[in-house]
């Protein structure tokens, strides 16, 4: 499978993608970013298709086609969300439904969005985590690959927290998108007995 990350961050979790040897042919950005400029120092194919380049206000489905198109021309079989900052539209899925895959700062179903650390301290939990799961249409849904929790400590703040989060999610994200390269599918094979946890809709 040709593994195309999206991003729009720092890289962090793009890194621990590399570092594990996660065969990641491409790297697609919406903005520019030093995730980008990483996978350029690291001899990565790149793509910068800039959301801001719609004047006349952002057409999500417009630009979801341009990502579409850019996955095509590398040959992408594997979409990994690595801190991307746009939620892709219809067009996308029609092309790669399935086979887009995310990690999320929190335990879904609960603090979907941008501002999860944030949401999940105002909240006031004791226990956070991260979720690897497949994407859907609608904002940090689909079938959940991969859960972990995370303490959130007293003295905590949103920085804090999301690094902890993060040590967690460039062991794990990596590991979700090995198991899925070696048996060749997105979603485990069905379980009579679920080892796995249910998917967010069912939640
Ligand atoms: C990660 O916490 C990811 O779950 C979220 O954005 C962050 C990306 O971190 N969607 P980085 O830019 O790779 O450091």
């Amino acid at each position: 499978m040709r593994v195309a990350a999206l991003v729009s961050g720092t890289g962090s979790i793009l890194d621990a993608l590399l570092a594990a040897d996660v065969p990641v042919e491409l790297v697609l950005a919406d903005r520019p970013c030093p995730a980008l400029e990483r996978a350029a120092a690291a001899g990565v194919a790149t793509e910068l298709v800039a959301r801001d380049r719609f004047d006349a206000g952002f057409d999500r489905d417009a630009y979801s086609s341009l990502v579409a198109d850019a996955l095509d021309a590398h040959g992408v079989d594997l979409v990994a969300m690595a801190g991307f900052g746009t939620i892709l539209g219809q067009p996308a899925h029609d092309r790669y439904g399935g086979r887009i895959v995310n990690t999320h700062p929190a335990l879904l179903p609960r603090f979907k969005g941008w501002h999860a650390v944030r949401d999940a301290l105002a909240a006031g939990v004791t226990t956070t985590g991260c979720t690897i799961h497949v994407a859907g249409l609608e904002v940090d849904t689909g079938p959940i690959l991969a859960q972990e929790e995370v303490p959130v400590l007293p003295d905590d703040d949103e920085a804090s927290l999301h690094e902890r989060i993060k040590v967690v999610e460039r062991r794990l994200y990596p590991a979700t998108l090995r198991a899925i390269l070696d048996r060749g599918t997105v979603l485990p094979p069905d379980d009579p007995v679920p080892s796995h946890p249910t998917t967010a809709q069912e939640a």
